[in-house]
């Protein structure tokens, strides 16, 4: 069953040019398809055609005009064969298709009554039989038809070419596509749709409309998608040089969709989530996503779809690079340390996470049962930090050479990640192939480092020595090309030295490149003893373990002049207090403070720090997540995480009580709403410190977050006030804000996702109850992935209840997995994934969710949450 990427073939025919004919209908939508194909030159004049198709009903096939008799072809679940086929032709079919019983919201389905599609990875099958790879690429024209009054707007790729009234209230729109694109990157939208509008010019002059389709009620949410929009054109034609080439642009919110968005050519399919946003009802951080997902499509335009993936394996050809193209502009627009800090934690937890577990794979993975599967971490952001490596490796202005290559050589084709990489080490004349096996070779790199100062001699011998534990299907691994970057800072002067490697003189901050498992570096003229700064801005997605004493880490998170290690320093030294309550929880001895995490807080709080850039400031008072804590278990002990940690934060209330309040009193504002990097840096430094000062529950704080609750000023502090009441012991005043809430907001499903996840995530056990309870509110619906999301997805991130030891949390995940798996496999398959990490918890908990897996293994499975379950019970 499983596709193996050693298997490729080329395909033996090409598609030049596909025509579509959609006559829309909920349950009996005909598309009529006229495909013109030749055979490759290099193809067998016997090669069969082959096409696939899903779920179609086929009413009939015809080659030139010619119908086809059921002994021309074979047709089968998967799809169609026709046996013998010219070399050029004509494929004329009809199939029928029902898009109101699509609840696995691949191909044409509807979402809240209006029609949308996704095709992407292999959605296309659900609506015509095809050459559904992306390795065929075709120019469309595709001609919608609609009823009048319940479809006004139709929509597809490209330009619109021709309208017109037809019989019986229908009408129809045609669509020309000229470039030619795989069928994966088809679209089309139909509905009661309302635009807003506005216009960009190109560098080279060309006026482009640009539009954002969306339900009547969400108009006043666009604003903020259409200038990240215009940002994002301007950003890529000054950083890459990338202009956009159609006459329109397009982006549609839907409220049913599997991921956040889709870059199909020139109309653009958003989660709702991922586009609307509005001061009342969008937090900051909604508001930073949006920015970043509109550009992240955007960019595809290039990164994508001028240029795509030859087959799926090098789905992180185009994610990965797309990935760290949004990364920069993020952090071009908004607080550029911030932006790392808040990435790499979140990749530190849930792609070393993904690394450790069953389903572990290569950012290039070698086979797979369902593609839908590899929609992961690995694929998107380890994927992002190669090709930051490699843009570091190579040097900024070698990496643009060698993207302007990578775009001008393969436009209008399908390639593979060496083709990418050539294009870098071509520009820049080094050597790639060692680093290429960052592409093959899955699981988190670990370096073990030490060092030594020579007192005598005036050096430091830094030895790094690296390995990669085994994953499943790849026991043995290879040394990776690592570059570390790295500042030796002065303990006496407080400044970083200069680095002197075999005797050349390599500046104050640089890359060291480790390329065997072991290596010693020595660096000399180094005056006085360093603690030395390894890893700097995260320079290769690994694990750097360094024997450092709390006195060097409080010495680094003042003294380093790299803003990402200092605040790294932050974590690690909360990490070793952490590390001794947590020892201290599970043998029942009393919990004692390490005073030297107090006493940096309140440098952070009064000294050096209050004059930091309040967004890292906030980040830096920030303890580790239990999430993130986990991932340095052996073994997660659940309780004792969560009791260690609210232990510290409890502790540093009380220690700064004064000091928090201070830095709350310092951060309000009443000034209007605005998205700005100033305004998001008080925001997030004045609610970092009331969740200390709601640690403790005190008075005040309770007061300042029923404040925040009722002003209604804007979503970031109402839903953060609200849910500090909620995650508190106060039932008696978290009730009534909740409830009012609710009412408040029962109109507006996104806000409706925040409320469900505010209460799933609080930390008392009554939490399972009010997910059943939950899970009957009108407003739930498991064929709306957001609201599954938001709510059973929240709850399996909610660390203490989901991993009760009566196993009730389990029991319910696995419940819901069971049936979605019928109604969307794909949700289905990314809701277990929990359960799969069951190697990572104590022996009791590891029966009970192997047990749920072996529930769930039972049903009748998709083959989604089949690849998934089989690999954790493996
Ligand atoms: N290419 C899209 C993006 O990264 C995501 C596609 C989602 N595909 C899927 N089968 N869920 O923006
Ligand atoms: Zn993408």
């Amino acid at each position: 069953q499983p596709v193996y990427l050693s298997d490729y073939q080329p395909p033996a025919y090409r598609v030049t040019h596909t025509e579509l004919t959609f006559d829309l209908d909920p349950a009996a939508t005909r598309v009529k398809a006229r495909l013109l194909i030749e055979r490759n030159d290099q193809a067998d004049g016997k090669a069969p055609l082959v096409l696939e198709g899903e779920h179609l009903t086929l009413i009939s096939l015809a080659i030139d005009g010619t119908p086809l008799t059921e002994s021309e072809y074979r047709l089968d679940d998967h799809g169609l064969e026709i046996h013998a086929v010219p070399a050029s032709f004509s494929l004329e079919s009809e199939v029928e298709i029902a898009p109101s019983a699509n609840t696995a919201l691949e191909g044409l389905y509807q979402s809240s009554g209006m029609y949308c599609t996704q095709c992407e990875a292999e959605g296309f099958r659900r609506i015509t039989f095809y050459p559904d790879r992306p390795d065929v690429m075709a120019t469309f024209t595709v001609t919608v038809i609609g009823d009048a009054q319940r479809e006004p707007v139709l929509l597809a790729n490209g330009n619109p070419v021709e309208r017109g009234e037809l019989e019986n209230g229908r009408h129809f729109v045609k669509w020309d596509d000229p470039h030619p694109k795989p069928c994966y990157l088809f679209a089309l939208v139909a509905g009661n749709l309302h635009k807003v509008e506005d216009t960009f010019t190109t560098m080279s002059g060309r006026n482009v409309t640009l539009q954002i389709w969306v339900e009547k009620e969400n108009l006043d949410k666009t604003e903020h998608a259409m200038a990240s929009l215009k940002r994002s054109m301007t950003w890529d034609e000054q950083t890459y040089g990338r202009e956009y080439d159609l006459d329109l642009f397009m982006i549609v919110a839907v409220n049913d969709f599997n991921m956040g968005a889709m870059e199909n050519k020139g109309l653009n399919i958003f989660n709702s989530a991922a586009v609307l946003t509005h001061p009342d009802t969008a937090t900051d951080a909604a508001f930073q996503n949006v920015e970043g997902i509109v550009a992240h499509e955007y960019f595809h335009n290039w990164s994508g779809n001028r240029v795509t993936c030859r087959d799926w394996f090098q789905l992180s050809l185009k994610e990965g690079f797309t990935v760290f193209r949004d990364q920069c502009f993020s952090a071009d627009t908004n607080s550029a340390p911030v932006k790392r800090i808040e990435d790499v934690s979140f990749f530190r937890t849930a792609q070393f996470a993904e690394d450790a577990g069953p389903t572990a794979h290569p950012v290039r993975p070698d086979h797979y049962i369902e593609i839908t599967n590899f929609y992961t971490l690995t694929i998107y952001e380890k994927g992002a930090e190669v090709v930051r490596m490699l843009c570091n490796l190579v040097g900024w202005d070698a990496f643009r050479r060698g993207a302007d290559t990578y775009f001008e050589r393969f436009d209008g084709q399908a390639v593979t990640i060496e083709d990418f990489v050539n294009c870098m080490a071509e520009a820049s004349g080094e050597d790639l192939g060692q680093f290429m096996r960052w592409y093959s070779q899955a699981g988190t790199p670990e370096i073990d480092a030490y060092g030594e100062y020579d007192y005598a001699h005036s050096e430091y011998h830094l030895t790094l020595r690296q390995r990669t534990p085994a994953t499943p299907g790849q026991t043995q691994k290879q040394p990776l090309h690592i570059p570390v970057r790295m500042g030796l800072v002065g303990t006496k002067s407080g400044q970083d030295l200069t680095l002197t490697l075999a005797g050349e003189k390599l500046g104050k901050d640089a890359v060291v490149h480790l390329r065997d498992d072991e290596q010693t570096f020595v660096f000399t003229d180094v005056a006085e003893a360093p603690v030395p700064s390894l890893l700097r801005d995260f320079s290769a997605p690994v694990k750097m373990h360094f024997p450092y004493s709390r006195e060097d880490l409080a010495f680094l998170l003042t003294h380093d002049s790299d803003g990402f290690n200092r605040w790294d320093a932050g974590q690690r030294l909360a990490m070793l207090a952490l590390d001794d309550l947590i020892a201290a929880h599970r043998n029942g001895v009393e919990k004692v403070m390490d005073t030297r995490v107090t006493d940096a807080f309140k440098t952070l709080l009064t000294g050096a720090g209050a004059s930091a850039d309040k967004a890292v400031l906030a980040e830096m008072l920030t303890l580790p997540s239990e999430a993130y804590i986990a991932e340095q278990q052996p073994i997660v002990d659940v309780d004792a995480i969560h009791a260690a940690r609210e232990f510290v934060r409890q502790s540093l209330a009380f220690a700064l009580r004064d000091e928090f309040m201070a830095v709350f009193e310092a951060n309000r504002s009443d000034e209007p709403y605005a998205p700005t990097p100033e305004q998001i840096a008080k925001r997030s430094l004045k609610n970092v410190a009331l969740g200390y000062l709601m640690a403790i529950e005190d008075d005040q704080a309770i007061a300042f977050c029923q404040e925040q609750v009722a002003a209604k000023h804007n979503m970031t502090d109402v839903r953060h006030a609200l849910t500090l009441l909620v995650h508190s012991d106060r039932d008696d005043l978290s009730g009534p804000a909740l409830k009012a809430f609710g009412e408040k907001w029962a109109h507006d499903p996104l806000v409706m996702d925040q409320w469900f996840t505010i209460q799933v995530t609080r930390p008392q056990p009554d939490v399972l109850e009010r997910v059943e309870f939950l899970m009957q509110h009108p407003a739930f619906s498991l064929r709306n992935p957001n609201k599954v999301r938001a709510l059973v997805g929240a709850f399996a991130q909610n660390r203490v209840n989901f991993h009760r030891l009566d196993g009730k949390g389990y029991a319910l995940l696995a419940d819901v997995v069971i049936e979605l798996n019928r109604l969307n496999p794909e949700i289905a398959a990314r809701l277990v994934t929990p359960l799969t990490r069951w190697q990572r918890f104590d022996e009791a908990r590891q029966a009970l969710m192997r047990h749920q897996l072996e529930r769930i293994k039972q049903e009748p499975l998709s083959s989604n949450v089949y690849e998934v379950v089989a690999k954790a019970l493996a």
